[in-house]
């Protein structure tokens, strides 16, 4: 279980998280979800361990903020909001890295192939990473978490996948894909911590939601309760209905369009953009 208590976080002269709590559990997916800049990424920095925070955080009972990095690394995986490399890896050699030497054995070769299967890459290996599409790259990343954390269950003790916004450059058939994968990872017992923008996989796949705003939890609990046209209105800024699914099984999450503001013509400087997308 990931659990943060009073989370305060201080960028630069700012104070971004204003004391958030939140529980993740193993068998769960919780997605964390919010406008931007209102913290997100903040929080799930802080609770990698990767940046200073003041409050309590701990992962399967370990201090998450005095303990080792190979200790966090066997026990979570992170797939950042975006990754740059600097040098030309290739595909299989991104994937290799998410392989923790001593836990896996061999050299991974054969895990390394089925993530990059599992993430619909087979036969990538050898490209280079910086020659393949943004959402390939956002698939090759992902690879290499599993493999970092490829049994959800590490001696009984859950592991964790942290994933900050892992569909944002997705079709729509990788997006079911990914967020399968995540599902998946949960029922085996995992523990699953998304940040994500869609609305509506989010009320597809999330067991738990956490909606952020101005780095405070606004709303937490199941998806039909956090995900009310009120909460959503007043914290995105932006008229929202909620619907049912066609087929009667699911919600649907959208704007409202006939409430939207629409675009003052009179005030806007120049209409310029208007007139290029006419083609006028
Ligand atoms: N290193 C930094 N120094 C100062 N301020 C920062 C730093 N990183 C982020 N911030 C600020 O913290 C706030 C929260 O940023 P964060 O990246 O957590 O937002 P987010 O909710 O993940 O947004 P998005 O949906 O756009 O990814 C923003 O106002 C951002 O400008
Ligand atoms: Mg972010």
């Amino acid at each position: 279980m990931l659990k943060a208590e009073n989370i305060h976080v201080d960028l630069g002269r700012k104070t971004i998280l204003h004391g958030i709590d939140l529980a993740a559990h193993a068998g769960r997916v919780t997605a964390i979800i919010g406008p931007n800049g209102s913290g997100k990424t903040t929080l799930m920095r802080a609770l990698t361990g990767e940046i200073a925070f003041q409050g309590s955080a701990t992962l399967n009972g370990v201090d998450i903020a005095g303990a080792q990095p190979w200790q966090l690394a066997a026990m979570r995986g992170v797939l950042p909001q975006s990754a740059t490399l600097a040098f030309p890896f290739t595909v299989h050699e991104v994937v290799r890295l998410g392989l923790t030497s001593g836990i896996m054995g061999a050299d991974g070769g054969d895990l390394v192939i089925e993530a990059l299967k599992a993430v619909d890459l087979g036969g990538f290996e050898a490209r280079f990473y910086q020659e393949l599409s943004g959402g390939e790259q956002q698939r090759v990343q992902l690879a290499r978490v599993l493999c970092q954390v490829w049994e959800p269950l590490l001696n009984d003790v859950p592991r964790f996948l942290f994933l900050d916004e892992p569909v944002s450059s997705l079709d729509i058939k990788h997006q079911l894909q990914i967020m399968r994968i995540a599902a998946d990872y949960a029922a085996r017992g995992g523990g699953v911590l998304a940040i994500m923008h869609d609305l509506n996989l989010t009320a597809a796949f999330a067991d738990h939601v956490v909606l952020i705003s101005d780095g405070r939890v606004f709303a937490a609990g199941k998806p039909p309760d956090v995900l009310t046209s009120g909460n959503l209105e007043r914290v995105y800024d932006c008229p929202m209905r909620i619907g049912s699914a066609p087929d009667g099984n699911g919600m649907l999450v959208l704007p409202d369009l006939a409430a939207a503001q629409p675009i003052d013509h009179q005030n806007h400087a120049s209409g310029d953009w208007n007139d290029a997308t006419s083609g006028r």
